[in-house]
């Protein structure tokens, strides 16, 4: 390992499983050294999202204490054996090591276990903006299939992880329709995507503006209760839609609907981080920053996250 030590630092974690309010403390840690195959950065930004609050109540279950931050932006200060693409003072994002450290993104020092360099022209707070949902979407995509000229719904495209979707499809070369809020229609429309809003009435618009069954559906909202007009959108074929929240799995069960945590992952660990970091510094590509917060107001993110109404990706600045 090489790089300097600094000795504490401040991390938001959690010891006990439970409500991110109830349970999430901000204490002053020692710093973790990088094991084999990670580094240790700096922090400069780190995101926040639904999949942080699912990890503090329970999703991928494992030794606590744990830190939440998924998404990172940071300058390298150490660097584990066996690391030889990177070095002390390069800047990077990528994910933080949230299963191997009892901390993780959210704190001034973090382990990561993927990283890539951010290009030029890239600010450290849109670079961090990007991991989660590059990666989230471009596998989720990959799961569907992204064959050119083929027409796909993303419902839910005003998150972060729709908002990038759309995008990989739109540059991929398929037809892409959205559900999505006010906030981001304009946007979505000038990528080249045909938009409408989600709740009542959504499958007899989109079915207005297909003109026939849509081909494969990507269910990206924070909240269940589509599926089984997804599944009406997909001609009545659940296997053409795949949901990627928590909140769906168990009407998808019932419905024979696709999940992230049913599917064979295998041949779909593409990489895409790399690409989507440089076309966001050529402005090609882009995930919307809602706010940043110091560390000490991550209550405040937490809370605009909940509402399900962040309307892009909220950032710590440790
Ligand atoms: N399986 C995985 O590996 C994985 C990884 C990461 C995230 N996820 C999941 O992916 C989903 C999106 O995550 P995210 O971090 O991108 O979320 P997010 O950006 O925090 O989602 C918030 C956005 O959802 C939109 N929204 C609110 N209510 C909606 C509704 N009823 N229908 C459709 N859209 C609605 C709003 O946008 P507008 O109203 O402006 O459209 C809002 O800005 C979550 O369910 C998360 O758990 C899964």
């Amino acid at each position: 390992m090489t790089g300097s030590a600094p000795m504490t630092m401040r991390a938001l974690r959690f010891h006990t499983y439970g409500e991110p309010d109830e349970v999430l403390r901000l204490e002053t840690v020692p710093v973790p050294r990088p094991g084999p195959g990670r580094i240790r950065v700096t922090v400069h930004a780190c995101g926040l999202a639904p999949a942080d609050w699912a990890l503090c109540r329970g999703l991928h279950k494992g030794e606590l204490p744990r830190g939440i931050g998924i998404d990172v932006s940071g300058t390298v200060e150490a660097v584990g054996d066996g690391v030889t693409d990177i070095s002390v003072g390069d800047v990077v994002l990528g994910t933080a090591d949230w299963r191997g450290t009892p901390t993780a993104g959210a704190s001034q020092h973090a382990i990561m276990d993927r990283w890539t360099p951010v290009p030029e022209g890239l600010d450290l707070v849109r670079a961090a903006a990007l991991p989660m949902a590059v990666d989230t979407a471009h596998l989720h995509l990959s799961l569907l299939g992204m064959e050119p000229g083929r027409t796909i719904l993303i419902h839910g495209a005003g998150t972060t992880i729709g908002y990038a979707a759309v995008q990989i499809a739109l540059l991929r070369g398929m037809r892409v329709i959205a559900t999505a809020g006010e906030t981001y229609a304009e946007r979505l429309r000038a990528f080249g995507a045909e938009v409408t809003g989600y709740g009542a009435g959504m499958a007899e618009r989109v079915e207005a503006l297909s003109g026939g069954p849509v081909d494969l559906i990507l269910d990206t909202a924070p909240v269940g209760g589509a599926l089984p007009d997804l599944v009406r959108i997909a001609g009545g074929d659940p296997k053409r839609v795949l949901t990627c929240g928590v909140s769906g799995v168990s009407e998808a069960a019932e419905l024979g609907v696709r999940t992230s945590f049913t599917e064979d992952r295998s041949g779909h660990a593409a990489d895409a981080l790399p690409e989507f970091a440089r076309l966001a510094a050529e402005g090609r590509f882009d995930i919307p920053v809602a706010g940043t917060f110091p560390v000490e107001e991550w209550e405040t993110a937490y809370t605009i996250s909940r509402s399900n109404q962040a309307h892009g990706k909220l950032l710590l600045l440790p």
